[in-house]
């Protein structure tokens, strides 16, 4: 080593690479120039995922076949939808969750993609899209087997974001619950080198294939440091309700908080690495959430009043701010989506941005292989 070593617990701080996908700054989200306020107004999930795999925003006409060649690879091989079919059994009577189910599905397609063990470009673009594509259906047979429920096959009249609401429920969503969906899925679809995205770069700069670093990034997900609070903070949110009862009092509420505080709790959707004054996405969720809550009615209103308060009182107390988990949660709990559901719906999206740092890192590589500071034993003799 030519200098004293440096480092930071965590990586906190410090530039691992370069990329073109994106940019998280306390100032602004970017996804290849694009800020993410104007990508949730005007963009579809689908004209997100081309613009991270392909690098720029698509013509109508690619657009359309984009979406032609999604709907065309909806389908999953008869050996994963065997597998899927125990996911009753493994939930129910086994230790598995959906965020373990996902990894597996998306673990057995690579052994039938044709292109499994090909980084080249263009095969790493065909496999982008048939995972992008795969695993919403995934995650709809997961869902239809753990209700013990046939499976609900993909339709191809309904957009990516209709299409994963459909095969978990068996019910055609309402145009607010597509667009809902829709965003959250823009929302989610990308955030430079966050925990799982590191993990499928590394994964990756070993020449490693692309199903093989997803698969990591999956496991790298569902902590509930990372992807997986978005399940946690409706976890707690349900915890607080148990606890303080059906009317939000705030006194209770704040008593809640003061002991979580006393306890040293993290709680579930808040904080950042990057983000100490709020995470631009979380905003955009919580507004179409709380009008979602309205539409649906009381309960969900009322669910949104104790976030509300508990958000207030983390900000005036503690200054720390939601990221977008936590407005997820709430959202996702008002239309309907069994919990353990929130975060392999993050992966159906976040595939997207997994998928563009594989495909850049493949192109432009060098192992990634930090060093480690020895704080252990000095030299001693094995026979002294
Ligand atoms: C995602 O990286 C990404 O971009 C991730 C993500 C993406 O799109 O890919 O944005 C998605 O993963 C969002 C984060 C979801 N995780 C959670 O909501 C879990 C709860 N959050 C915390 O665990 C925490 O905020 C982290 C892990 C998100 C960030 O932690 P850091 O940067 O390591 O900060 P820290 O844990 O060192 O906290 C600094 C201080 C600590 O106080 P002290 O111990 O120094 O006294 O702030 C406190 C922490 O205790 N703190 C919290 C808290 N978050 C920070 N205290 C209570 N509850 C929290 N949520």
């Amino acid at each position: 080593m030519t200098s004293a070593p440096t480092h930071a617990k965590g990586l906190e701080g410090v530039i691992a690479g370069e990329t073109e996908i994106c940019n998280v700054e306390q100032s602004a989200l970017i996804y290849r120039g694009y800020e993410i306020a104007d990508l949730a107004e005007n963009a579809s999930f689908e004209e997100v995922a081309y613009l991270l795999l392909v690098g720029r925003k698509p013509s109508a006409s690619e657009l359309e076949s984009f979406e032609n060649e999604l709907k065309s690879e909806r389908s999953i091989p008869d050996s994963v939808r065997s597998f899927l079919k125990t996911s009753g059994d493994l939930v129910h009577h086994h230790s598995a969750v959906p965020m373990d189910l996902l990894r597996t599905g998306v673990s057995m397609l690579a052994h039938l993609d044709p292109d499994c063990q090909d980084n080249s470009p263009e095969a790493n673009l065909r496999k982008s899209k048939r995972l992008l594509a795969k695993i919403p259906t995934i995650i709809g047979h997961m869902q239809n087997a753990i209700d013990a429920r046939d499976f609900i096959e993909p339709d191809s009249s309904l957009s990516h974001a209709a299409n994963l609401l459909w095969m978990m429920t068996g019910e055609k969503p309402s145009d607010e619950a597509v667009k809902v969906m829709d965003v959250s899925l823009v929302l989610y679809a990308e955030h430079d080198y966050n925990a799982s995205t590191f993990t499928s770069r590394v994964i990756a700069g070993t020449l490693s294939d692309l199903h093989g670093a997803v698969t990591g990034a999956i496991a790298a997900l569902k902590g509930p440091l990372h992807g997986g609070a978005n399940e946690a903070a409706m976890e707690m949110l349900a915890e607080i309700r148990a606890d303080i009862g059906h009317e939000n009092d705030n006194a209770k509420i704040h008593a809640w908080m003061e002991k979580a505080f006393a306890d040293k709790r993290k709680l579930m959707g808040f904080g950042h690495r990057v983000y100490k004054n709020g995470d631009h996405r979380a905003p955009i969720l919580h507004g179409l959430g709380r009008k979602a809550a309205e539409a649906r009615g009381e309960e969900f209103v009322k669910l949104f009043d104790l976030g509300e308060e508990v958000q207030r009182i983390m900000e005036t107390e503690k200054n720390i701010f939601p990221n977008v988990d936590f407005p997820c949660g709430m959202t996702y709990y008002t239309m309907g989506i069994p919990v353990p559901q929130y975060t392999p719906i993050f992966v159906a999206s976040r595939i997207t941005g997994w998928c563009a740092h594989i495909m850049e890192q493949h192109a432009n590589n060098r192992l990634i292989r930090p060093r480690a500071a020895y704080v252990g034993p000095a030299t001693r003799n094995w026979n002294d």
